[in-house]
């Protein structure tokens, strides 16, 4: 299949273009350098051109914090930028997978969250994502109601993801092992960490067949960001005693985003149409950990 990636030079989108191409299908990889997303006469330009089958639109503004102090940047690229790319692709007749995100959800619940949830974001950036998904023009925000959706388009929540190329936890927290003799993290945010090496394939899998609707696509296993670096040192053969719980209210400074403090996403979409779930989260970890201290 023909697919044009957006994002593609960021975390995410740089293992997307690897997997697509490795499972043969002809990609047309778009860097911010090589689309600006809130531009629409560039994005049907380069759309146009292209004339993709399918579009897994990955680009995004991800700066949780920075997206609080200018919601309408945040807004322009995520809500708006998707826009543009739901439009463009409707021109073609190609169809969209979103990469969205936990964070359009409030936490509040104590169960994993399920596909058909209702989200209720608690920051500006989970908003503009959230209006993101809304650009989708899914019949029906829930993902039972697919016999309705003619769009075909399709949204991918995934949660706290990490991977080789670009920032992540992982890299943050071996930096500080690497200068600090105790790390200090929150023991009362959950979510399921999530390894560009694996969900890559997956919404590539997604992206190239019929399914449609909204899928929670994340490694199999929840911790905090507490128990999280613990798991980061133990695969780099240091000693996670060195990671001391703290609280979110405890933080100092404070963080300006307010994050779910349960963010786990039941992967129940693969689990209905019987695909394979991904790895549990420690067998990616230790292979990532082990690439970036070789
Ligand atoms: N990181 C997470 O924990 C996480 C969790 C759940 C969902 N997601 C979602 O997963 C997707 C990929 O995230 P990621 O972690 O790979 O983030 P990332 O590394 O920041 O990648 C996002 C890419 O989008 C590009 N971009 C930003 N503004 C743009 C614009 N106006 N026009 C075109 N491109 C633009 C960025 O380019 P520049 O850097 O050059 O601006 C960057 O390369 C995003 O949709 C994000 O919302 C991420």
């Amino acid at each position: 299949m023909k697919l044009l990636i957006t994002g593609a030079a960021g975390q995410l989108g740089t293992d997307l273009v690897l997997s697509a191409r490795l499972a043969g299908h002809e990609v047309v990889a778009c860097s911010h350098h090589d689309l600006e997303i809130t531009n629409a006469n560039d994005v049907h330009r380069v759309v146009d051109k292209a004339s993709p089958e399918t579009i897994i639109h990955a680009a995004a503004w991800t700066a949780v914090d920075a997206c609080e102090s200018d919601p309408k940047k945040a807004m322009a690229i995520n809500r708006d930028g998707t826009s543009n790319i739901v439009r463009a692709a409707q021109a073609v007749g190609a169809r969209v997978l979103y990469i969205s995100t936990d964070y359009v959800f409030d936490g509040t619940k104590t169960d994993p969250y399920i596909e058909t949830d209702l989200p209720n974001p608690q920051s500006v950036y989970g908003a503009s994502k959230l209006a993101g998904e809304r650009e989708l023009e899914l019949a029906s925000d829930l993902a039972s109601d697919l016999a309705s959706d003619l769009t075909g388009n399709m949204i991918v929540r995934t949660s706290w993801v990490c991977g080789e190329y670009g920032a992540n936890m992982v890299k943050t927290i071996l930096r500080l092992a690497a200068t600090n003799s105790t790390l200090t993290f929150v023991d009362d945010q959950i979510g399921c960490p999530t390894f560009t090496s694996d969900a890559a394939p997956m919404i590539v899998q997604l992206a190239t067949s019929n399914h449609r609707g909204i899928w929670h696509v994340t490694n199999q296993g929840a911790t905090s960001w507490f128990g999280f670096a613990r798991d980061v040192l133990t695969a780099a053969g240091l000693d996670p005693n060195r990671v001391v719980a703290t609280t979110t209210k405890l933080l100092t400074p404070s963080r300006p985003a307010k994050r779910p403090a349960n963010s786990v996403l039941a992967n129940e979409e693969i689990r209905r149409a019987n695909l394979p779930l991904l790895d549990d989260y420690h067998i990616p970890l230790q292979r990532l950990v082990d690439r970036l201290t070789s």
